[in-house]
């Protein structure tokens, strides 16, 4: 997982050092500033751009550029500066809803996703990260900064054979000037981490199902051995001992095998309950029998992205060597018409001993659950289980791609996820559930069936899994709309979002830790 960019944490004093030594004309060098309302600037980059000042002014007042949230300046060979670009980044109020706020978090990880879409790629950079007025803690915002970057700046493009020059020029330098460089270091080195955990899970998503097989998914997961981290494969066999007929029945139609990969991360007390996290991992849904229609089908490749959140998030909390016990499953299957295919009306008994009328083959994702879900209950008595899906159209029909939803038994892990949703900016919807939607999946034939009709499709899905989890606290996000084909944002133009990844890893670090 190599990443399109470079962040080398510096003090102030050391990146107006490096802007002072002579610029490497094969690699024009970008100096990065901050100004809020009305052109505001710190003292330390005032005096540093006094030479130019008169140049941003009139740039300034011909571009209309007032230092607006959202916004840039940009000069060309700046006086008195060795950069042959400056560039002015907005972080000044007036362009959002709660703009008299001051700045978030999240809003430092969108500052460092607009700065690297400003650079070219393969350019080099010295931003100082001085704002007009300095974030609380500076060290931890500069990371967020670096993040933004390195999310900004990932590209999924190893199918493309006829790169254009300057996707040669490799990774984007850049020098990051903040007021406590070792904290700084410490962050950004963490943070990096956090990138190549939200890149590993974009890629899956992205990759294509010719590659990625339920096989060579579970051979990727696996790769997370090197952080320490527990890994266990179950094949076909072992999943049919173990009585898994509703994940197996979806996969018995492809030529490619089924599997459920276990990843353990033990960085907490010895015995103590995990958290565990589900992800669905239906490396190409056809629908099966009940086969979808042709149009948009290919999107279907992505619908393993909560298997690759999960994946990510064990490699994001294993990376950091997080003290908390942690237990990732994902579900691998390929949804597949064929003679061998299961078909509507078929009834498949799960490992939890409940029996379940198919009534369409492209409710797949429920089916998948269920058994990872009663298995990782079962095996692994977790403190909690969180499953993350790809699990229905209609979740895009209630909220669009801005929103996850959530569905829960328990009200203060809803209450943790969503806190952790709006710190990481992976923002989640809780939906109602209840006896009355659970009784439209009662089967004339069976204990359950796995569709429960036009209305509520999202909520009558979470209830089928609600059905497999017992009394353990159970979160259920639905991602179909936010994992992949998301619109581009400052910190995402992949169309594998990698949602669920920071989200996961917020949620263990703030109440799983310690
Ligand atoms: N993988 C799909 C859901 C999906 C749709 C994900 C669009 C991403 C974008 C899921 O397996 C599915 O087909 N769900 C059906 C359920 C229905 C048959 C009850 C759906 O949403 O139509
Ligand atoms: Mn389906
Ligand atoms: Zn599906």
């Amino acid at each position: 997982m190599s990443l399109n960019a470079k962040f080398e944490a510096l003090s102030f004093d050391e990146a107006e050092a490096a802007l002072r030594a002579p610029e490497d004309a094969a690699r024009p060098r970008t100096l990065v500033v901050f100004a809020g309302n009305e052109l505001a600037m710190s003292e330390r980059v005032k005096a540093l751009l006094k030479e130019a000042q008169a140049q941003i002014e009139r740039a300034a007042g011909a571009t209309k550029f007032k230092g607006k949230a959202g916004s840039a300046l940009e000069i060309l060979a700046p006086v008195g500066v060795a950069a042959s670009r400056l560039l002015v980044i907005g972080v000044g109020a007036g362009n959002s809803d709660d703009s008299d706020k001051p700045a978030k978090f999240e809003d430092y990880l969108s500052l460092g996703g607009q700065t690297a879409g400003k650079l070219a790629v393969g350019a080099a950079a010295v931003v100082l990260f001085d704002l007009p007025e300095a974030p609380s803690e500076p060290a931890a915002a500069a990371a967020q900064f670096a993040l933004g970057g390195w999310l900004r700046a990932y590209k999924f493009d190893q199918y493309k054979t006829k790169k254009k020059d300057e996707d040669k020029d490799g990774p984007i330098e850049i020098q990051l000037g903040v007021a406590d460089a070792e904290s700084a270091k410490a962050h950004v080195l963490e943070a990096t981490h956090t990138a190549e955990a939200v890149v590993l899970a974009r890629t899956l998503v992205n990759e294509p199902a010719n590659v990625l097989s339920p096989t060579e998914f579970a051979r990727r997961a696996s790769e997370l051995m090197k952080l320490g981290v527990e890994v266990e494969i179950l094949d076909e066999k072992a999943m049919a001992e173990l009585g898994m007929r509703a994940l197996l029945g979806v996969g018995q139609g492809s030529e490619n095998e089924s599997r459920l990969v276990v990843l353990r991360w033990n960085g907490g007390a010895a015995g103590a309950a995990p958290v565990a996290f589900v992800g669905k991992g239906v490396v190409f849904d056809t629908g099966g029998i009940s086969i979808k229609p042709a149009a948009s089908m290919e999107d279907m490749k992505g619908d393993m992205a909560g298997a690759a959140a999960v994946t990510g998030a064990l490699y994001a909390i294993a990376a950091r060597k997080a003290k908390a016990n942690v237990v990732g499953v994902l579900g691998l299957v390929e949804n597949m018409p064929d003679g061998k295919a299961q078909r509507p009306g078929d009834i498949v008994k799960s490992m939890s001993g409940q029996t379940i009328e198919v009534i369409n083959t492209d409710a797949e994702g429920r089916l998948v659950l269920a058994d990872a879900l009663t298995y990782v209950i079962e095996k692994h008595k977790p403190a909690a289980v969180v499953d993350l899906a790809t699990l229905t159209g209609a979740i895009l029909v209630a909220l669009g791609q801005e929103y996850a939803g959530l569905f829960s038994n328990n009200d203060d892990l809803s209450e943790r996820l969503t806190k952790a949703g709006t710190a990481t900016g992976e923002k989640l919807w809780r939906f109602p559930m209840g006896p009355y939607y659970d009784k439209l999946i009662d089967s004339k034939f069976a204990d359950m069936k796995n569709t429960g009709g036009r209305h509520g499709g999202s909520i009558t899905a979470a209830q089928f899994l609600h059905r497999f989890v017992g009394k353990t606290p159970w979160a259920h996000l639905d991602i179909a709309g936010t994992g992949m084909g998301s619109p581009s944002s400052d910190v995402n133009q992949s169309w594998g979002s990698g949602f669920g990844v920071r989200l996961l890893d917020r949620l263990v670090k703030d109440h799983y830790e310690g």
